[in-house]
């Protein structure tokens, strides 16, 4: 099959997907349905080598219903053995040459595929990320424009006459762990002591869901990925909040001073404050974020404090201890971070 007939395949395979999605691009996270450039190279390879494994199948399924219809035993069979055969040269031939083609044909595009992928090379427009896997939850990182966010993962579209595709590095704080947002492009993994790359390139906007894709311990399957693709301007004002400093007025000076008298200064940076600890997530624009706890519940004031009170409660085996707040405490601390847009 052509790489055009591949494509055709991966189109209707995309509309499908599409249809049952509609315009919510949080409904599939389907590989079939890719919408940009690594995943498609992915999903044409994928249905390239499914073409022919389905050919395959349909060959040797049909030689061998045609074997045993043909050659079932007739009704006024005297029980003689049939005419035997020793050796075929034209069959071995076949047997041997054939599936050494096909696996060869397979090699190739497989090594086109990775090629094209890992040799792209980055355009003067790309974005560089920086991205850790924790125990459980993801730093991102944006080095050149100082930004430090968890767990939602914004980008520019990308217009094919103006590239502006996202380039991620890969490490981990702690263990294996795996990114993988399965219509942006394949899994990478994360391993500690090592920096992987990979790329996106989104041509389309909405959030886009994923996951990690590596068994990394009792919450991993808790480790959830959200990538939002903003139109460009849309995307530009959102680094121009991250970047401010995180501000609080006097209202919620009570909580602030909670905040920043208890553990949760050693492990966590508020920008602007005493907080610059690294070990868990940069809370300096908390409140832009939709979720909470690497996706496992919503940005809201009760699963704040909630996840605050008891993290054990909503993510058992959690490594944020509970700070044995009293319910006024609580209260103070959770108002303080409802200021942390
Ligand atoms: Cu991180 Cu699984």
């Amino acid at each position: 099959m052509t790489r055009a007939g591949a494509a055709a395949l991966v189109g209707v395979a995309g509309a499908a997907a599409r249809a049952v999605a509609g315009d919510d691009t949080t409904r599939t996270s389907s590989i079939f349905a890719p919408v940009s450039a690594p995943a498609d190279a992915a999903v044409t390879a994928a249905m390239l080598v499914l073409a022919i494994t389905a050919g395959i199948f349909v060959v040797v399924g049909g030689l061998l219903t045609y074997g045993v219809v043909r050659f079932r035993q007739p009704p006024d069979d005297d029980g003689s053995e049939p005419p035997q055969v020793y050796g075929s040269e034209q069959i071995e031939l076949a047997w041997t040459v054939i599936p050494i083609l096909i696996v060869v044909v397979l090699c190739l595009v497989t090594a086109r595929t990775v090629y094209d992928v890992q040799g792209a090379t980055k355009p003067p427009g790309a974005v560089d990320v920086t991205v850790v896997g924790h125990q459980w939850w993801w730093e991102i990182r944006y080095p050149a424009l100082g930004i430090v966010t968890a767990n939602e993962l914004h980008v520019p579209v990308s217009d094919p006459a103006n590239r502006t595709p996202t380039f991620l590095a890969l490490e981990s704080a702690d263990v294996a762990h795996s990114f993988w947002v399965p219509r942006l492009a394949g899994k990478t993994d994360v391993i500690p002591n090592r920096r992987n790359t990979m790329w996106i390139e989104p041509r389309e906007t909405g959030l886009f869901l994923g996951q990690c894709a590596e068994y990394c311990g009792t919450q991993h399957a808790h480790m959830l990925l959200r990538v939002y693709v903003h139109p460009r301007a849309e995307f530009d004002a959102w680094v121009t909040r991250q970047r401010e400093p995180g501000v609080a007025d006097a209202s919620v000076a009570a909580g602030r001073h909670v905040f920043e008298t208890t553990a949760c200064i050693n492990c966590h940076t508020v920008r602007g404050t005493v907080a610059t600890g690294r070990f868990g997530p940069d809370l300096t624009h908390l409140m832009s974020r939709d979720t909470l706890v690497a996706g496992a519940a919503p940005m809201t004031p009760e699963a704040l404090r909630d996840w605050i009170a008891n993290p054990d409660h909503v993510k058992p085996g959690a490594l944020m201890p509970a700070m044995q707040l009293d319910a006024t405490e609580l209260d103070q601390l959770v108002a303080y971070l409802g200021t942390l847009r």
